[in-house]
């Protein structure tokens, strides 16, 4: 028997699927996980380069500034704040965690679902009570939307105090309006919003909530640069609060949470806008462009995004056209199965190059005509 793939509670298990499949992890097609597919961009592999160097003072021999001092002044200077609001982590992941820990300490988190998982793990860290907070999947659009009348249940933010919001969300794409997600700031002890794929989103920092910041102590703004930079082997990713709460942050992480590489090439990919120019107009394009050729193929009905991501409904399982794409065209999907109030008729899926992309169609038309009936 052919061996399956265990269900994932994230994208990318890149090493995983090749050793499934006996093959090298470039000859995957990896639509698991949503990282721009041509990156990272020229800026950053030469400040890697430069950072390498081979002098004893390198940043790959030092061990990195503990106060993160540069790349803070980056962070904040590419926003405009002032560093100490800000947190550099290892990832958005890593401070996950510790935005948990300062929920547990509130309360009960109110999760919209289906929802990314990995809030999940971080409040189990901490015994943190969670409440999901179910989300109408009715067709959605990519503009900028409001919150509430997709909530099956808003009276329940009334009875919770920790807020988690991902924007644009995830997995649906929804960007929701900053004008939507102001008020909730007067209904929450904390509201923690992850806007990991918001720098990829076509004028997704008009919706931002990084410029409230300042003004509300019970917000925080958690960004991810491991999918603009497709860095997400390097890790990086920061936090926007309250100075005393990143401080207190702070001091409970490891003394080196933020490699030195790391900190050496954010500012450059901060400092490429017209990098981010390029990724904005590519997911404009290209989204779009994924979801109108997914429509033409029996069965599938991919959703509008706003992100470099897309989901798509079937009529029925999509679990063995899954297997087959990964075993006869090396394919990788995100399978919903793991995701609250999805599937198995779902599939989350990255927006590819344009090759990527004809590869995709050209593998979904073959299967679709070849096995008609069996799946979607
Ligand atoms: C919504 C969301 N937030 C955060 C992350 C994690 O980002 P990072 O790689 O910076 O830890 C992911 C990863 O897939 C994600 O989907």
């Amino acid at each position: 028997m052919e061996p399956v793939p265990p269900v994932p509670r994230h994208g990318g298990n890149l090493q995983q699927a090749a050793a499934l499949l006996g093959c090298r992890p470039s000859a995957l097609l990896d639509l698991s996980a949503s990282l721009v597919p041509f990156g990272p961009p020229a800026s950053v592999r030469w400040a890697l380069l430069q950072a390498q160097g081979f002098g004893p003072t390198s940043p790959l021999c030092v061990y990195p500034d503990r106060a993160q001092t540069a790349l803070r002044q980056a962070i904040a200077g590419h926003h405009g704040l002032d560093p100490a609001a800000v947190l550099p982590g290892n990832g958005a992941a890593e401070l996950f965690t510790w935005a948990a820990r300062d929920a547990a300490a509130l309360g009960t988190s109110l999760q919209p679902t289906p929802g990314f998982a990995d809030y999940a793990r971080a409040l189990a860290c901490w015994q943190a009570p969670v409440q999901p907070l179910p989300l109408r999947l009715d067709p959605w659009s990519a503009a900028p939307s409001p919150l509430l009348p997709a909530l099956v249940d808003p009276a329940a933010l009334d009875r919770g105090p920790v807020l988690w919001l991902t924007n644009p969300h995830n997995p649906t794409g929804q960007l929701w309006s900053r004008a939507s997600l102001a008020p909730l700031l007067e209904r929450c002890r904390l509201l923690i919003v992850d806007e990991a794929f918001l720098p990829l989103v076509p004028d997704g920092e008009a919706q931002s909530l990084l410029p409230l910041v300042a003004a509300h102590p019970q917000l925080v703004v958690i960004r991810s640069l491991t999918k603009l930079g497709a860095i997400a082997g390097l890790r990086s990713g920061y936090a926007v609060g309250q100075p005393e709460r990143l401080a207190r942050w702070a001091a409970w992480r490891d003394p080196w949470p933020v490699n030195g590489l790391a900190a050496a090439v954010v500012p450059a990919l901060l400092a490429d806008r017209r990098w981010s120019r390029r990724v904005q107009a590519w997911v404009a394009r290209e989204g779009p462009r994924l979801q109108q050729a997914l429509q033409r193929l029996p069965g599938l009905q991919p959703r509008a995004s706003s992100a470099n991501y897309l989901l798509l409904q079937a009529d029925r399982s999509l679990t063995e056209l899954q297997q087959r794409l990964l075993r006869h065209h090396r394919i990788l999907v995100r399978d919903c199965r793991s995701f609250e109030g999805l599937g198995d008729r779902w599939w989350r899926l990255a927006l590819p190059a344009p090759a990527g992309r004809r590869r995709l169609l050209a593998a979904l038309d073959r299967e679709l005509r070849c096995h008609p009936g069996r799946h979607a």
